[in-house]
């Protein structure tokens, strides 16, 4: 078999927050693949980097006083050690703000330029003349046309759902200086991808997508493919166009090239791996892209396309995956489901995840719903109740009765049928089946535990006479084990490499699977992993959950309806009772690192001092809040917030973000009062 040479990419974090269970899905999804590839004897390397450009990067780094460069830089830093937590194996993590990428995305601008694809024209923007910057829909905030809700964005309105254009909003303002946007025009620069509706007609059948992708792509290419704006004018974070001034790449022009880039630092680092050997127009290497199925545009139509007219090879193939929701619902912070990399490491093992996605995954892009009980309870009876325990069940006598030593011949038939699923279990890995793969994997569990069970070896072995029947009993459980784990390894590798030292193997390669080891020293077995603790779950998600201060009788607007609120359930009186309510005195106030809306107050209660997060940041800053009076809940359980513990609540009146007001006592009422 000749090897494959194979490079592999996960599309690129932005690099304005941290990385999150739904990154997670994807990089594990793909080292996963990557893994298998290795193990069976392929090239495989997986690039990737942190998608440094754009105006939300610059205008973060701008919001926290420092500069982009550094803002990124913290940020790389972070992510990088996320994922090796993970035991993501990237070859290369680089960064789009990069030498090899500006040469690139220069080179194959050049490229397009000289081929007649790049072509210019004049767009009206809404431009905030106080900041002197462009504005992006996102950044326009106004009253919606439609039903007149406030506070709405520039491109839609979440209160009555109607779209419309920005400058339809009545009395818009900059959400950056509060200033009117103007209308100004500029010249744009357009990638010209109408002019290659027939190659990708024709591209987006070759193989390279999944069905389900291709026939979404169809609705787009019969619908007609537009012009690309692929220019944004300064101030912007990115790359300058060649021969302009002024104009920088859109962010989505270089993200991709970025692949390119890290590739070839990665190249330059090794110094025996040639380039064009994988981008040249007739290369006969593979690269294959995963991405979410958000960004399929940018990869399964400009990017081809853009590849193309600059004269390199298109990706084998670009493989989609959906979305995650956790219990049902989108990731959200207030019900502590948006699930940061760290906060999940600092309770529970990686490789529990790693092993609970591969359950999840298939081909198709449909989203995931990860449950985080079914998260317990899979991780507990598979990893551990299932394979674990067969190595637990037979090892100890092996060690005790035979020398820690294994039989000459494996006897159990289930050993052969176990080898002989080797070419389906690489077809699932290779297809991206994964979820098939485990459940494949765990019907062998199951068939090796209960082989056990039937042979009773703990019976045995008080039954003169059965030595050689008990010693056959348990080295064909650990042969059978060492299949699992061999196929699991992609997966759990760390798992895969103590059960490497326990079985005293060198590193497994898939072909190694097929040789049961006999007359073969094992060594000690120790406990490899641990239960998965609902506590521990319970704990990651109090610490992933911002509380708001005070939760807002729900805001209900209705189309051409005034705002109503909604009312809660009736309660008792006693159930009021229990709120002890006093006036505190906030003695200190500061922002909290990593959260947007936050602030760390430290209230005097006249008796004690109390350290309370309050969501209020949007509206107040620090220093105007430090000796105020306010309201707390002073008998509030205490909560574990990512940021530290919460000590109550302060209470504050209106529907959020910006619009919120903290009460105020205007009484001259003493710290520690208490309210009645
Ligand atoms: N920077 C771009 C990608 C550029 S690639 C040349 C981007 N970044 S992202 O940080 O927003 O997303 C990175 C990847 O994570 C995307 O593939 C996206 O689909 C994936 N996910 C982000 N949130 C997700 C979920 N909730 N669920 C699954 N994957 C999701 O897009
Ligand atoms: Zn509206």
């Amino acid at each position: 078999m000749t090897k494959r040479d194979i490079l592999v990419t996960s599309a690129l974090p932005n690099a304005n927050g941290s990385i999150h269970l739904g990154h997670l899905l994807e990089h594990i999804q793909t080292d996963i693949w990557v893994r298998f590839q290795r193990m069976s004897g392929q090239n495989c390397i997986y690039v990737c980097a942190d998608d440094t450009h754009g105006t939300a990067i610059m205008l973060k780094a701008e919001e926290r006083n420092t500069t982009p460069e550094a803002l990124i830089a913290e940020i790389k830093a972070e992510h990088e050690a996320d994922f090796g937590d993970f035991h993501i194996s990237h070859d290369n993590y680089y960064s789009t703000h990069s030498s090899e990428n500006e040469a690139f995305s220069g080179l194959i601008y050049n490229k397009l330029k000289q081929a007649g694809q790049i072509k210019t024209k004049s767009v009206a923007q809404l431009y905030d003349p106080e900041r002197e910057i462009f504005l992006a829909d996102r950044f326009i905030v106004g009253t919606c046309p439609k039903c007149k809700a406030d506070d709405q964005y520039g491109d839609n309105c979440e209160a009555c759902g109607a779209t419309y254009d920005a400058m339809d909003l009545i009395n818009p303002q900059s959400k950056l200086s509060g200033a009117e946007p103007v209308e100004k025009a500029s010249t744009h620069f357009f990638f010209a991808l109408s002019n290659f509706t027939d190659f990708l007609t024709e591209w987006t059948r070759s193989g390279a997508l999944q069905t389900q992708v291709a026939n979404k792509l169809a609705e787009w290419l019969d619908a007609g493919l537009k012009d690309w704006d692929i220019s944004r004018d300064a101030p912007y974070f990115g790359i300058e166009i060649p021969g302009e001034t002024g104009k920088y790449f859109y962010v989505w022009l270089d993200a991709p090239i970025g692949y390119m880039a890290s590739f070839k630092n990665y190249c330059d680092q090794q110094g025996n791996i040639n380039f064009d050997d994988y981008w040249k127009s007739d290369s006969q290497h593979e690269v294959h892209h995963f991405i979410g199925k958000d960004i399929i545009n940018f990869h399964a139509l400009f990017w081809p396309a853009m590849l193309k007219s600059a004269d390199y090879r298109t990706p084998t193939k670009v493989h989609a995956h959906g979305f995650i929701t956790v219990n049902g619902q989108k990731m959200s912070k207030s019900r502590g489901t948006f699930i940061n990399a760290r906060a999940y490491l600092d309770h529970l093992n990686p490789e529990y995840l790693r092993y609970y996605y591969a359950s999840k995954l298939t081909a198709s892009i449909d989203d995931i719903d990860i449950n985080l009980d079914d998260f317990v309870q899979k991780v507990n009876s598979d990893l551990v109740g299932k394979v674990v325990n067969i190595a637990s069940r037979c090892a100890g006598f092996i060690k005790k009765n035979y020398d820690a030593t294994l039989s000459a011949e494996p006897k159990s038939p289930l050993i052969q049928e176990f080898i002989s699923q080797s070419g389906a279990i690489a077809k699932l890995y290779e297809e991206g089946e994964y979820s098939k793969l485990i459940r494949e994997v765990m019907a062998m569990a199951d068939k090796a535990n209960q082989y056990i069970a039937e042979c009773e070896p703990w019976v045995k072995i008080k039954q003169p006479g059965n030595e050689i029947d008990v010693h056959n009993v348990c080295s064909d459980g650990i042969n059978m084990y060492r299949i699992l784990i061999g196929y699991l390894k992609p997966v759990i590798p760390s798992l895969a490499e103590k059960s490497e030292q326990f079985l005293n193997v060198p590193s497994m390669h898939w072909g190694d699977i097929k040789k049961p080891l006999v007359n073969h020293k094992i060594n000690k077995f120790k406990p490899i992993i641990t239960r998965a603790e609902t506590d521990k779950v319970d704990a990651m998600v109090a610490a992933s959950t911002e509380t708001a201060p005070t939760k807002p009788a729900e805001k209900v607007v209705k189309a051409d309806e005034q705002t109503v609120e909604g009312i809660s359930p009736q309660i008792e009186f006693d159930d009021f009772a229990k709120v002890d309510l006093r006036v505190v005195t906030i003695i200190n106030a500061e922002s909290v690192e990593g959260a947007d809306k936050l602030l760390r107050l430290t209230l005097d209660l006249g008796t004690e001092t109390r350290n309370v997060f309050a969501g209020i940041k949007s509206k107040y800053s620090p220093e105007q809040l430090i000796g105020k009076q306010t309201v707390m809940v002073a008998n509030l359980a205490p909560r574990k917030m990512r940021f530290g513990i919460s000590e109550g609540m302060v209470l504050a009146a209106g529907p959020g973000g910006s619009d919120i007001y903290l009460l105020e006592p205007h009484t001259g009422a003493a710290a520690g009062m208490k309210v009645c």
